[in-house]
């Protein structure tokens, strides 16, 4: 309930204002985003690389409104994977890119963000690295899963997300690990009606555990987005059920949530990747991270109201 709460005030200008301006934000933006500049995200890249953690970079920002932004967004990906190619952050795929279709054009016209994708899955390409598209609101589900399967045609490992709180997952995962796709699978971080979304918490999670198998079992590569330990623990499970080796999936999570747990499955031999936010629009993302955890919220709120 706070979640859905969270998510629909943060439109409010006025909770915006309030919250990009509280001099207590910015310790908590710093906990969650890498910094402002790519080079910020490359200095990250190159710690989180260092401890032997991959990497995927998302230059934040959604619902672009102007083709000149979606093209600016763009060029910052392509300068970002050029950034990282030349510091030899990107062989093998050890750190790739997060684009949100939005951020590229999607509702400007599906050409648009078809064509600003395909640059960047290109300059990816030249470094040795991919792109994942990140899911978004369900109206951009389907057409975001649409585009990304005619662009396979030339970018074959451009991966995709699969929100298990969508009624629609579990077919989505069967469709998508038949075809061999690279999947991430996540609860998914936004407000949903019931008509197209489960909206008790377990339900999310029991779907979450009907992909996780669908995925584990097909021919793809999965990409295990969440901090959610039982979770982490069926998935373990799953990959000996499977025989699956450990360097056909993967783990992920985001900067800053539950580091030590990152580093403890980089350690046991799995890979694990990091999702990485940087750039000046943050205040979407920020949002998101306080409201799935009410304990963030409550303890953003008091130190809002005790002004510490
Ligand atoms: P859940 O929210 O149940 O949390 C499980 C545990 O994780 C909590 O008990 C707590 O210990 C810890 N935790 C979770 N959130 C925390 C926080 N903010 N601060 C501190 N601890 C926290 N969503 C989406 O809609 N589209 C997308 O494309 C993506 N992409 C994506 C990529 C990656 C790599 C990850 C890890 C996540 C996403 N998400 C996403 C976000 C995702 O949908 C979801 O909102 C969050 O991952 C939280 O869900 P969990 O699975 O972690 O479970």
């Amino acid at each position: 309930m706070l979640r859905r709460a969270l998510l629909a005030a943060s439109a409010s200008p006025r909770l915006r204002q309030l919250i990009t301006t509280a001099p207590q934000t910015r310790a908590i933006v710093d906990s969650y985003v890498a910094g402002e500049t790519a080079d910020d995200a490359v200095r990250v890249t190159r710690a989180l690389r260092a401890t032997g953690l991959l990497v995927t970079l998302d230059y934040l920002g959604e619902d672009t409104q102007d083709p000149a932004q979606a093209a600016a967004v763009t060029d910052e990906y392509v300068q970002l994977v050029g950034k990282l190619g030349a510091e030899g952050l990107t062989h093998g795929g050890a750190a790739e890119v997060s684009v949100k279709p939005t951020a590229v054009g999607l509702y400007l016209g599906p050409k648009i963000a078809a064509d600003n994708i395909a640059r960047i899955c290109a300059a990816a390409a030249e470094v040795g690295t991919m792109v994942t598209l990140d899911a978004e609101e369900h109206a951009a589900v389907e057409p975001t899963l649409r585009m990304a399967a005619k662009l396979r045609a030339d970018h074959g490992d451009l991966g995709c997300v699969v929100q298990s709180g969508l009624r629609r997952a579990e077919a989505d995962c069967r469709a998508l690990a038949a075809r061999g796709v690279r999947v991430r699978l996540c609860k998914g971080a936004y407000s949903e009606p019931e008509s197209v979304a489960f909206t008790a918490r377990r339900d999310v999670d029991l779907s979450y555990a009907r992909c996780l198998r669908v995925l584990m079992n097909g021919p793809g590569y999965p990409m295990i987005a969440t901090h959610d330990p039982r979770l982490i623990e069926i998935t373990g499970s799953l990959a000996l059920l499977t025989g699956r080796a450990p360097d056909s999936f993967e783990y992920q999570m985001l900067y800053g949530i539950r580091p030590a747990e990152q580093q403890r499955l980089a350690d046991t031999g799995a890979r694990m990747r990091v999702y990485v936010p940087y750039g000046g629009d943050w205040y979407a993302y920020l949002v998101r991270r306080l409201a799935e955890r009410p304990r963030n919220l409550a303890f953003f709120l008091r130190s809002l109201r005790s002004g510490g």
